[in-house]
């Protein structure tokens, strides 16, 4: 089966290749972490529905909506700018991202539960610190397509 490669130079000269079809790097962790958070967003949902109990809906919608919404679109974008994965930055990205995630959620639960808001708060100011993080990536430069070619998949 052919494979689409697409060659791009970072701002920075780094060359990276692209192949169409595949996703890999970091765009494969978000895209990891949105399915896992979707499947759990999902039966939680159906648990909500199921129970008649919708008092933590706020913490589903979150963990669906920061879990899967924000990180499939993270994945989607590292992949289709294969540049932005360039240095330290989108490690980073993915870290702050995930540990956020895992603060926010039960920081929802135990603030509609009330047992404190400590957690939300912190899980809050990661998440915002992630789409900061992401705006950087977004604003650091355009990447320059060196050669686009159709190869044979080994
Ligand atoms: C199997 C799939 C799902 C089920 C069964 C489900 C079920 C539910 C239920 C029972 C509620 C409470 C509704 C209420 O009390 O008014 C709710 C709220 C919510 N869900 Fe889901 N959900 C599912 C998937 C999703 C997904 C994939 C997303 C986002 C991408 C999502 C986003 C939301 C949001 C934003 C709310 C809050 C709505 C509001 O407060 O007005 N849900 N869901
Ligand atoms: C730092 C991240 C975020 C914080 C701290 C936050 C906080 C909140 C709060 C306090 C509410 C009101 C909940 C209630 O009245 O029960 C809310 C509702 C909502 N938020 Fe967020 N939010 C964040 C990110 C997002 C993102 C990224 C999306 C969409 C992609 C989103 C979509 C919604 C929606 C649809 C509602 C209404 C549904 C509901 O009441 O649960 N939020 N959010």
């Amino acid at each position: 089966m052919p494979v689409f490669q697409e060659i791009y130079r970072s701002p920075a000269g780094r060359v990276f290749q692209k192949k169409g079809n595949i996703m890999t790097g970091v765009a494969r962790y978000f895209m990891i972490t949105g399915v896992l958070s979707v499947l759990a967003g999902m039966i939680w949902g159906i648990q909500m529905s199921a129970s008649g109990d919708h008092g933590l809906s706020p913490a589903h919608a979150h963990l669906n909506l920061l879990g899967w919404v924000t990180c499939a679109i993270y994945a989607v974008y590292y992949h289709v700018v294969p540049t932005a994965s360039d240095g330290p930055v989108p490690v980073v990205h993915l870290a702050v991202t995930v540990s956020g995630l895992i603060l926010i959620v039960p920081g929802i639960v135990m603030a509609l539960t009330g047992q404190g808001e400590t957690l939300a708060k912190l899980g809050s100011v990661l998440c915002l610190l992630s789409m900061v993080i992401f705006s950087f990536v977004v604003l650091k430069g355009a990447p320059s397509r060196v050669s686009s070619q159709a190869a044979k998949a080994s």
